[in-house]
């Protein structure tokens, strides 16, 4: 799957972000290694601190089927569901990449399908800490 149709598929689904409170609407869309393609918007709640992100959305659908192996999202979204902004993805979101991608893992941040910039997780996030600092098993990634 090129860009362009990954960045189209989170500008589908962002009238699914549901974000009454902070009117800040964002979408993602996260491929899988095997093609299939997992969007998430985010959801925000009343009482705040329950609100999870679009990229964890996304990603947290994609392991609640199955998948590990991952290759790319894209993101997009602001205020009133208008990308006047590259959105960038909070640290907490980048924690979570980290947990299941290698350093390699392309992030998309777009305001339209040709208009976007691209970073490695690697980049987002440097020097993290990853699942194989705890003990002896094989690093799913090498971040
Ligand atoms: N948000 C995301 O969904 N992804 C990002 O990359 C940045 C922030 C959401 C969380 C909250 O619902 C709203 O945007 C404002 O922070």
């Amino acid at each position: 799957m090129d860009k362009a149709a990954l960045i189209r598929a989170a500008v589908r689904n962002l009238p699914n972000s549901y974000a009454p409170y902070s009117h800040f609407h964002v979408s993602a869309a996260l491929l899988c290694e095997d093609g299939t393609v997992y969007t998430g918007v985010n959801i925000e709640n009343a009482a705040y601190t329950p609100t999870v992100c679009a990229e964890r959305s996304a990603f947290f659908r994609a392991i609640n089927e199955g998948r590990r192996r991952f290759t790319a999202i894209a993101v997009c979204g602001g205020t009133d569901g208008v990308a006047g902004a590259y959105c960038t993805p909070c640290g907490v979101c980048r924690q979570v990449m980290r947990e299941f991608c290698g350093p390699d893992f392309a992030v998309i941040m777009a305001k339209s399908e040709d208009d976007y910039i691209e970073r490695r997780l690697d980049e987002l996030l440097p020097l993290s800490f990853g699942p194989e600092m705890l003990g002896d098993r094989e690093p799913e990634s090498g971040v």
